[in-house]
């Protein structure tokens, strides 16, 4: 008898298609996120699940579906209780890489678009108030002989060094190990906490949701940024307090920020919304159409494997297979 597999929403048909050849295919049909209640059902008795990041997966959705793997479309996994599914055996993979030049390529779009204002001067346009050239209209940041500062040195704040490196910018990098050989290749600096965020005109989120990213940048770490500087995140929502980022920006504690990413996605802090001085994208960081591809592709060839028996290429916690 052919395995059962359950997608929480269409995702790129491309997926679709590798899991098909194999398995039985149910895929939730509404336009929004899936509840809880409904992975509950729709999952019940399948082996294999490929939720999203939207998608809290938990001890009680392993126990009640009984579902054998899980492959997660997205490269952070903080929705999914890991420790449980390492508990119950069950592989987790994630989709590494393929996301990291369309995340790199947004946060590039967010840190010019912050500074230089372009979403502002756009409406600006639109309401009717564009009445010739103004020597002062406008004025944002500036980017040559500045100061980056990344926040998490892996796949994508390397991509974002990177791009950066075209911007005659210099750039700092706060991150758990050094990067010698990009020390060397890139001329990127390592930097505490602290001094990162004294010095950086730009600071750019890159790390993982853990329990030791939660809350990193609060009212100390805004307060020791300068007034000048713009805070950016693509990565996840929970990294900054988000009270603190919206007082500060009130305050005029820092210049700006750009965020992709919200603490209760797709809650938007009211005080976001009214801010002036705030992009606010609704979680589109990997959102190219070749990303999202490869991204189901990467998932789906994950739970393939997980469910025929080899270890996946992208498990996340190799430990359930010693
Ligand atoms: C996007 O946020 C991802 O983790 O893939």
């Amino acid at each position: 008898m052919r395995k059962k597999v359950f997608v929480t929403r269409k995702i790129p048909e491309e997926g679709i298609q590798i899991l098909s050849e194999h398995f039985d295919v149910e895929i939730f049909p509404k336009k929004r996120p899936i509840s809880k209640e409904e992975i509950l059902v729709g999952a019940k008795g399948c082996d294999g699940l490929l939720p999203l990041l939207t998608d809290t997966i938990d001890a009680e959705i392993m126990d009640e579906t009984g579902v054998k793997a899980i492959a997660n479309m997205a490269v952070g996994y903080d929705n999914i209780d890991i420790k449980a599914a390492t508990e119950r055996k069950l592989p987790v993979c994630n989709t590494p890489g393929v996301l990291t030049d369309a995340t790199a390529d947004l946060t590039f779009a967010l840190i010019l678009s912050v500074s230089r204002r372009i979403v502002e001067a756009d409406k600006y346009l639109r309401e009717g108030k564009f009445v010739g050239w103004d020597p002062m209209l406008c004025l944002g940041g500036d980017f040559k002989e500045k100061t980056l500062g990344i926040i998490g040195f892996g796949r994508i704040g390397n991509a974002v060094a990177r791009r950066a490196l075209g911007f005659g910018i210099n750039i700092l990098y706060h991150s758990r190990v050094r990067y010698k050989n990009e020390e060397k290749e890139l001329g990127v600096k390592y930097a505490s906490l602290d001094e990162l965020l004294e010095r950086s005109d730009y600071v750019s989120i890159h790390t993982p949701h853990t329990s030791d990213t939660h809350h990193l940048i609060g009212e100390n770490e805004l307060k020791k940024m300068k007034p000048t500087s713009y805070l950016i995140n693509t990565s996840r929502g929970k990294i900054i307090d988000e009270d603190k980022l919206v007082s500060a920006l009130k305050d005029g504690e820092i210049a700006g920020a750009g965020l992709d990413v919200y603490y209760n996605e797709p809650a938007v802090h009211p005080g976001l919304i009214e801010l002036p001085n705030v992009i606010l994208l609704p979680h589109i960081g990997s959102a190219s159409l070749g990303t999202r591809t490869k991204m189901a592709t990467m998932a789906a060839s994950n739970l393939k494997d997980a469910l025929l028996g080899k270890i996946p290429k992208n498990i996340v916690n190799p430990e359930i297979y010693q």
